[in-house]
């Protein structure tokens, strides 16, 4: 037994902790059904345990992870609350190399030894308990204050940094991680599933096992379109293998727009670590002397039963506590880009409008296409290569600019939205003529461009470049009554990295102050526009991430909009964002990004399964399709509370398989929406295993009703009443006949 470890002090806090944190040396945060353990040896605070809940005192110090031994000693490290490099220095032979947190000192020296100072709980919302560990170097005045706040109902734990140099003279930050847990090795095997992608693709599931002497990494290096590649959330399974239902997994989203990286290292003998935050790859963040930043928030759970649960915890929590109206109904709308592209007139959109409510939406978006002026006008001819930047309206294609449009669509019973694209610039534009510096560049260097081949990033670490879009924006907004909806768009990276803002010495902290400063203009907007709904977008899904979702209702999560491939995406991400946030659209065939023909209803029983619109000209539909597209609309009206506020489970992956199913079940359990997609049918078959319903009230008894149907009906107990628990038990007996075959359920409680 270590013979520093105070033991005496943990078991006595744990005895005294009922569901808060409690006082002196030790702590245990606790939620519904997960516990994390904190405890300080030596001065430096520890996490010894995060997973399933602790209630016994006495095991819960005994069974401590600071107590673990095993393994090389000479590689043997403790656990920490938030490992640093060059911590852990008392067992006297060797430190932590690793560390989410790196500092050269203003002395040049390049540890960080923490030492914790105080621990205490501080006010904060009902149901949270928000817990600070403020810790300080042993010898510099360097400060750590570390926040775990703690979600109760959700199973969620938020945490975040504030560093503070107390130094005479700047210091550096090599790596400025939101979250560094360091912990013994749980079971012999690890597996990190995480969702890559491409333009098009986003949101692609994929898992590896976390080797002995391995680090599995993720990230994003793009400046802008974070979640472009993969997204800054995984899923870490404890043991060999969890499926939906079974197995430990720690679930982990960083809430950050800009550039991150999250990794699970694992040593060489029998140590773990997870590392999430902002990316240092520009080189260190400079932090000046009595200066402070505030490091991103990461969210985790902890599931004992599978993935399933963890998507539920972190949908749950991002309802309830991260978006900004995340209890809203969202409306079903239609947005003008694949249906008109540049080429709109009026005329075409309100001939949009017309159809859009005759298939019962209630809000119509314009897209790109509709600013600009002069020269530099986005008109059918010019296109996306000029304009980014000037957001005045062209009033060559709108003479009645967009108040008139939004009156139009208020003449009609619609709400009215529109498109922007503010941290963007296209060197054709008048911003770009009246400022060349405020675009983010090189020095001595040309401008690399991107989209029109004029397109680059506003500077947004610059206050002057934030107010400026912002004053344009507000001057637009303010203007159009009832407005309901901006899509805000952004597609570029940070082809250029430098800042003319930002003196010589503090170039490398300019992707960290870009988001930093993008979340002050979001916010500022958000504040003064607080019932505009906002859509992230980012080329599609890009902008996938809490940090946006911070400020924003949905987020566009592909420019893909083929129904089969949305099968894919949207399903990579509910694994960690909810129905409500995930838009999807039903869209013309043959699809414009993959040429493929999927059937309306297909396309309808896709889009219905998160937050429904469309993308498409209604002229160009059938009597017989919009009729179809009518009945569907009344259909998602009855059942989008379930679909958009209820939990999700997910029950056939699509992944190598030959459908996919997934379900949402209502608060009470009252009411559930089943849907079923037939993918690509290889061997002829009607046959589908019978599917086994998850989150029903057993003992209820719920009516099927099978809904969207065109001709033919997918199940033979339609119409039926049945028992939750034979509906569990024996599942749903359904079959589908042919590629892009699908269905879906209603289930109501009798
Ligand atoms: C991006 C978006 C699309 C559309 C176009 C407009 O690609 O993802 O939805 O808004 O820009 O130019």
């Amino acid at each position: 037994m270590n013979a520093t470890f105070r033991f005496a002090a943990l078991a006595a806090c744990v005895a005294a902790s009922a569901g808060a944190a409690g006082a002196g040396e030790a702590f245990l945060l606790q939620t519904k059904s997960t516990t994390m353990a904190f405890c300080r040896e030596n001065g430096s605070w520890n996490m010894v345990h995060y997973g399933a809940k602790v209630e016994s005192a006495a095991d819960a110090a005994d069974l401590a992870w600071n107590r673990w031994t095993g393994g090389h000693k000479y590689e043997q490290r403790r656990p920490a609350a938030y490992a640093a490099y060059g911590g852990d220095r008392e067992r006297g032979y060797g430190f932590n190399k690793w560390g989410g947190l790196q500092v050269t000192h203003a002395d040049g020296s390049l540890t960080l030894h923490l030492v914790g100072k105080k621990a205490e709980t501080v006010p904060d919302a009902p149901g949270t308990t928000h817990l600070v560990l403020r810790q300080r170097d042993r010898v510099y005045p360097f400060h750590v204050v570390q926040h775990f706040r703690a979600v109760e109902t959700c199973d969620v734990i938020e945490t975040w940094v504030e560093l503070k140099n107390g130094e005479a003279g700047a210091v550096r930050l090599g790596r400025m991680d939101s979250f560094a847990m360091g912990f013994p090795l749980l079971a012999d095997g690890f597996r990190m599933q995480y969702a890559t992608g491409q333009w098009g693709a986003e949101g692609q599931l994929r898992e590896t096992p976390v080797e002995r002497g391995q680090t599995v990494e993720i990230g994003s290096r793009s400046g802008v379109r974070d979640a472009f590649g993969n997204n800054a959330s995984f899923m870490l399974t404890i043991g060999e293998a969890s499926t939906e239902t079974a197995g430990r997994v720690i679930g982990g989203a960083l809430c950050w727009s800009g550039t991150w990286g999250i990794s699970v290292q694992r040593d060489n003998c029998d140590y773990v670590e997870i590392r999430a935050g902002a990316d240092t790859s520009a080189g260190a963040y400079v932090l000046d002397a009595g200066k402070s930043i505030t490091l991103p928030k990461f969210a985790l759970t902890f599931s004992a039963s599978g993935k399933g649960q963890v998507s539920r915890n972190f949908h749950r929590w991002a309802r309830e506590w991260q978006m900004p109206a995340g209890g809203k109904l969202r409306p079903v709308l239609l947005n003008s880009w694949e249906g008109s592209y540049f080429s709109f007139t009026e005329q075409v959109l309100h001939d949009m409008m017309d159809g859009v409510k005759e298939m019962g939406g209630e809000l119509f978006v314009l897209d790109d296409g509709w600013f600009g002026t002069g020269k530099y006008a986005r008109d059918n001819v010019h296109r996306d290569k000029v304009g980014l930047g000037d957001w005045v309206v062209n009033p060559e294609k709108l003479p009645n600019g967009l108040s008139g449009l939004s009156g139009e669509a208020k003449k009609r019973g619609l709400k009215f939205g529109f498109w922007v694209e503010p941290e963007m610039v296209n060197t054709n534009s008048w911003l770009y003529s009246a400022h060349p510096e405020w675009a983010i560049r090189e020095r001595n260097r040309p401008v690399n461009v991107g989209r029109g081949g004029s397109q680059t990033v506003l500077d947004y670490s610059n206050p002057a470049v934030r107010e400026n879009i912002f004053s344009q924006l507000d001057a637009l907004c303010s203007k159009i009554p009832d407005l309901a909806y901006v899509k805000w768009d952004a597609n570029a990276d940070f082809f250029n990295m430098g800042s003319s803002h930002l003196d010589a010495a503090h170039q490398a902290n300019l992707p960290f102050d870009y988001t930093v400063g993008l979340y002050d203009l979001l916010a500022k907007l958000r504040a003064k526009y607080p019932g505009v709904d906002l859509q992230a977008c980012s080329s599609g899904g890009g902008r996938v991430d809490y940090g946006f979702l911070r400020y924003a209702d949905e987020f566009w999560a592909s420019d893909d909009t083929d129904a089969r491939e949305r099968v894919f995406i949207q399903w990579g991400e509910s694994q960690f964002y909810p129905a409500c946030a995930i838009a999807a659209h039903v869209t013309d065939v043959p699809n414009h990004q993959t040429k493929r023909v999927t059937p309306l209803k297909f396309r309808f029983d896709v889009a219905m399964s998160a937050r429904l619109g469309f993308e498409l000209h209604p002229k160009n539909m059938s009597a017989e399709d919009l009729a179809f597209a009518k009945k569907c609309v009344a259909s998602y009206k009855r059942i989008r509370p379930t679909v958009q506020q209820g939990d999700l489970y997910r029950l056939v992956s699509p992944c190598g398989g030959s459908h996919a199913a997934l379900m949402y079940v209502n608060g009470d359990a009252s009411h559930a929406v089943v849907f079923l997609w037939g993918l690509v049918r290889a061997n002829w078959s009607n046959f589908v295993p019978p599917l086994a319903l998850q989150g029903l009230d057993k003992a209820k008894a719920y009516k099927v009703r099978e809904i969207n149907v065109v001709k033919e009906r997918h199940c033979r107990v339609d119409g039926k009443t049945l028992r939750g628990e034979s509906l569990t038990s024996m599942g749903l007996p359904v079959r589908l006949r042919g590629d892009y075959d699908s269905a879906v359920f209603e289930l109501t409680a009798q």
